[in-house]
């Protein structure tokens, strides 16, 4: 069986591709290196043309990385901008280059059409941590207490869910709903985060995010420190110990958009680093720290992937109709609550 690294080595780098990809090289020169150019090109221009072929859009998470998300990606974003996208395509296909749920996300919004993900392992510690019957248990434990939860879970604890979040809306959803209490659920740290921005009381589940859970506040006081004037940048999976000390608390797109507008001359975004590099890439002369923490679940999706996912039409994702009908109900109520511009 061929390996990534034999297909990698069957597509030859021509003078074409050179030229068809330039442009794309131009923009991530600083975050990839020549000698690596000559892999990827050949898989972008290969991408390019067989998206055009199949009639589908990639959309691509902002963790996705730069030759992903520069390279070949329709539409970036957060997993808000990334589901609302979803439901605006007029796209046969969608190549969803993220992580298992906001594939899982798309197809709910879109049962027609074929949503592919090129790896099907690409999943997350946070829809690891609950599961349905959990939701069940915890409905009988606080009868009547509405369920909020986070985006990052599978379609069946969607589908026991009141209303679903994602870090760009927790608040204004956890507020929308009207109530006292409310059961906030996977991710622990962002809803203490939520909790620090509401009136509303939040009932927590301790799940946690593999990459955001090993920061830690002493590396962020480092920071400031070493690089005078800095901006921290975090994303609210952190521990509440790590976003005390940060200047930004946000979505990742909240935290792109913060970038775009304030312009710091040195800046850190507390997250996955693949971000970093595709924002560093966008604004050259913004001096960024990147501490590196990777997502092993979103590196599962490639080039390589990608474009075997455009040949085979595989993984086509697919949600059983009586779990797809609730949980597409949770999340059409959260698209329908207003987004913060700031989160
Ligand atoms: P965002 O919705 O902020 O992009 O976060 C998704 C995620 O998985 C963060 O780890
Ligand atoms: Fe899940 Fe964390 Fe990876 Fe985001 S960074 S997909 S929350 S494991």
């Amino acid at each position: 069986m061929a390996t990534q690294l034999d297909r990698v080595r069957l597509l030859p780098y021509t003078p074409e591709i050179a030229r068809s990809t330039a442009s794309v090289y131009r923009k991530v020169r600083d975050v990839i290196l020549p000698e690596e150019w000559p892999v990827h090109a050949p898989y972008i221009d290969a991408i390019q043309r067989l998206k055009r072929e199949r009639g589908a859009v990639i959309l691509a998470h902002n963790y996705q990385t730069p030759e992903i998300f520069h390279g070949v990606a329709d539409i970036t974003g957060d997993s808000l901008a990334l589901a609302r996208a979803a439901t605006r395509t007029d796209a046969d296909v969608i190549v969803l280059c993220g992580v298992h749920f906001m594939a899982e996300t798309a197809k709910l919004l879109n049962p027609e059409k074929t949503v592919l993900i090129p790896d099907l392992e690409a999943g997350c510690s946070l829809a690891e941590s609950l599961t349905a019957a959990d939701v069940r248990l915890l409905r009988e434990r606080y009868p009547g207490v509405p369920v909020v939860t986070y985006v990052n879970t599978s379609a069946a604890v969607k589908a026991e869910s009141d209303i679903c979040c994602t870090s760009g809306n927790a608040v204004e959803v956890v507020e929308s709903l009207g109530t006292d209490r409310v059961i906030f659920l996977p991710d622990e740290y962002l809803g203490r985060w939520v909790a620090s921005q509401t009136q509303v009381e939040v009932i927590l589940w301790q799940g946690h995010c593999i990459v955001h859970e090993r920061f830690r506040a002493q590396d962020l006081r480092a920071y400031r420190e070493q690089y005078p004037g800095i901006q921290i940048l975090a994303h609210p999976e952190c521990p509440p110990d790590v976003l005390a000390e940060a200047d930004y608390v946000g979505s990742t797109s909240g935290m792109i958009r913060y970038v775009g507008q304030a312009r710091p001359a040195r800046v850190v975004m507390v997250t996955e680093c693949s971000m970093s590099d595709n924002v560093a890439a966008e604004y050259p002369e913004l001096e960024f720290i990147r501490p590196c923490a990777l997502c092993p679940h979103m590196k599962r999706i490639t080039l390589p992937k990608i474009l075997e996912s455009l040949e085979t039409m595989r993984h086509a994702v697919e949600v059983p109709p009586d779990i797809a009908v609730r949980a597409r109900t949770a999340v059409e109520r959260m698209l329908a609550v207003r987004r913060n511009p700031a989160r």
